[in-house]
């Protein structure tokens, strides 16, 4: 059994955290006896960082807000791992002066990119924090799912926004700047700089499901997620999009 089997067996796969480890594992698995040098930007409190540097990695977490990087710190010590967890309190698209260029052999950039100002700038410096033959996870919230969703719940006049806005914003009550369909995505990697190896949708059931079905039968939800994540039209209508790119080695 390997040290990541050893984390996966202690956590509970949810239909937000399974496909990305399966694609995570396949990575390390192909790196494996290797410690790797992780950055998760905009890592938030540790929800991917802990488990890599307990799967034995060397983690560093920048991410703007403090109060986050507080909860990465208490969670990596009662984790065992505080010594393998460095948190930068940083912006994304600054890396240059947090990180030292070409250095990272997989970067994680999850529920990130819809957020800042410029994501554009936030891909640049993430490619440049890779080493060339580096890979990136990058998880994108889908506009295809946030359309349907929106009508479903009746707000037709919201859904229309998100559907005809450039960005897949929904007015200026929505919580997030911006929405990716799969070619959008996997352009602005593309652009970047990056090779996109594996797109996947993450949660393409979940948030559809009546809480009762989803809580009743988690294991069943989240192998039926695995099987349906990389499967045109189901992939295309996830609420998440999960990238897998490569610096060119
Ligand atoms: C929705 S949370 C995602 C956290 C984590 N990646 C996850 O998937 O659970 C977004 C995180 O990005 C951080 N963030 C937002 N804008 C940022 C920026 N420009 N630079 C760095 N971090 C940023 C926020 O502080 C927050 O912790």
């Amino acid at each position: 059994m390997t040290r990541l089997d050893r984390v996966e067996q202690t956590r509970t796969l949810t239909p937000r955290t399974a496909v990305i480890w399966s694609v995570l594992r396949g990575e390390l698995e192909r790196r494996a006896g290797e410690r790797l040098t992780v950055l998760d930007v905009g890592g938030g409190t540790g929800g991917f960082a802990v488990p890599l540097a307990e799967a034995g990695h060397w983690v560093t977490v920048v991410d703007a807000s403090p109060d986050a990087l507080a909860a990465l710190a208490r969670r990596a010590a009662e984790a065992g791992v505080a010594d393998r967890v460095r948190a930068v309190q940083g912006d994304g698209d600054a890396l240059a002066g947090l990180v030292e260029p070409a250095s990272v052999d997989l970067v994680l950039c999850h529920s990130v990119l819809e957020v800042v100002d410029e994501p554009a700038s936030v891909v640049s410096a993430l490619v440049g924090a890779l080493r060339h033959g580096g890979a990136a996870s990058v998880l994108v919230a889908g506009r295809a799912a946030a359309v349907l969703g929106r009508a479903m719940n009746g707000h037709l006049d919201v859904a229309a926004a998100l559907a005809a806005d450039a960005h897949g914003n929904a007015g200026p009550r929505d919580t997030l700047r911006r929405r990716y369909d799969v070619d959008g995505a996997a352009a602005l990697l593309t652009d970047g700089g990056l090779t996109v190896e594996e797109i996947h949708g993450v949660r393409v059931l979940a948030d559809l499901l009546p809480a009762a079905v989803a809580d009743g039968q988690p294991a069943a939800l989240v192998e039926l997620e695995r099987a349906l994540a990389a499967r045109s039209p189901y992939r295309d209508l996830a609420a998440q999009l999960h990238l897998f790119a490569r610096r060119p080695a």
